[in-house]
C-alpha cells in the first residue's frame, strides 16, 4: 500500500469493509497457486523493473480493451458508448494496482482491498467509485477470469526490459501470473453463494 491521491483508490482506509475469508483459507489459497518466498523476491523484483513502465503497460492492455467491443462495454457511459472519464479514472488506478500487486504484503489490509475491487466488478459496486451512469451493471465473471491471460501475456515483454537473464525473467513471470490468479479468485468470491466459494 502507497499513499496516493488516485480518486477512488480506498487501499488501507476505514472505508473498506472486511474481507469475509478466513487467514487459513487464504494460506491454502496461497498454496495452491504455488506462491512461496520465492514468487516474493522475484515480484518485488519485477515491482522495480514495471514501476518506470506503467504507462506504457496500460497502453497495451487499454489498447487490447478498446480494440474488444465486447470489454469496452463494459466501459460505456449512459448512451453506451465508452465514457473516456471513466477509462480514465480505473486507469490510474489500474496503474497503482501494477504496483501494489508488486509490493503485495498479503495482509489484511490487502485482503480486504482484494474483497473491495471484487465488489467493484459487481454490481453492488461497479459505477459507484467514480459516480457512472453506465448501460453496463456488473463485469461478467466469465471475463474476468479470462483476462488473466492477456493480463500475464503481455507483462513478459516489459519484464524483460530490466537486464535481468532468461532465467529470472521467467521467475518473475511466474510469480506475476500466481499473483494475478491468486487475486482474480479473491475478486470472484462476491459473485458466488458463500457456500460454493
Ligand atoms: C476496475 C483489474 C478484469 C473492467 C479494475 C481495477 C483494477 C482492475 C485494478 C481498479 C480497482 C480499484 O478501483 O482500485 C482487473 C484485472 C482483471 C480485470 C487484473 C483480470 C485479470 C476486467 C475485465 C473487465 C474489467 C474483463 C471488462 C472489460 C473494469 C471496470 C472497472 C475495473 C469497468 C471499473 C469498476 C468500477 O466502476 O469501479 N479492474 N480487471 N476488468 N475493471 Fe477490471
Amino acid at each position: 500500500m502507497t499513499q496516493t491521491s488516485i480518486p477512488g483508490y480506498t487501499y488501507g482506509t476505514p472505508q473498506v469493509a472486511p474481507s469475509p475469508i478466513s487467514d487459513a483459507d487464504f494460506a491454502l489459497l496461497k498454496q495452491t497457486v504455488l506462491l512461496g518466498d520465492e514468487d516474493l523476491r522475484h515480484l518485488r523484483a519485477a515491482g522495480e523493473v514495471l514501476g518506470p513502465q506503467v504507462e506504457a503497460i496500460l497502453d497495451v492492455w487499454y489498447g487490447f480493451v478498446g480494440a474488444n467491443a465486447h470489454l469496452v462495454h463494459y466501459f460505456s457511459g449512459a448512451d453506451g458508448r465508452p465514457d473516456a472519464q471513466y477509462l480514465g479514472r480505473v486507469r490510474q488506478r489500474f496503474g497503482q494496482w501494477i504496483r501494489d500487486t508488486c509490493a503485495a504484503q498479503y495482509d489484511r489490509a490487502w485482503l480486504d482491498y482484494q474483497h473491495e475491487i471484487g465488489l467493484r466488478h459487481t454490481a453492488a459496486k461497479k459505477n459507484h467509485t467514480d459516480g457512472v451512469v453506465s448501460t453496463a451493471s456488473h463485469i461478467h465473471l466469465r471475463y474476468l477470469i479470462a483476462f488473466i491471460v492477456p493480463i500475464t501475456a503481455t507483462i513478459k515483454p516489459f519484464l524483460a526490459n530490466g537486464g535481468h537473464s532468461a532465467a529470472d525473467v521467467d521467475a518473475m513471470h511466474a510469480a506475476w501470473f500466481k499473483a494475478v490468479t491468486l487475486q482474480v479468485t479473491l475478486w470472484s468470491e462476491p459473485y458466488v453463494a458463500p457456500s460454493v466459494f
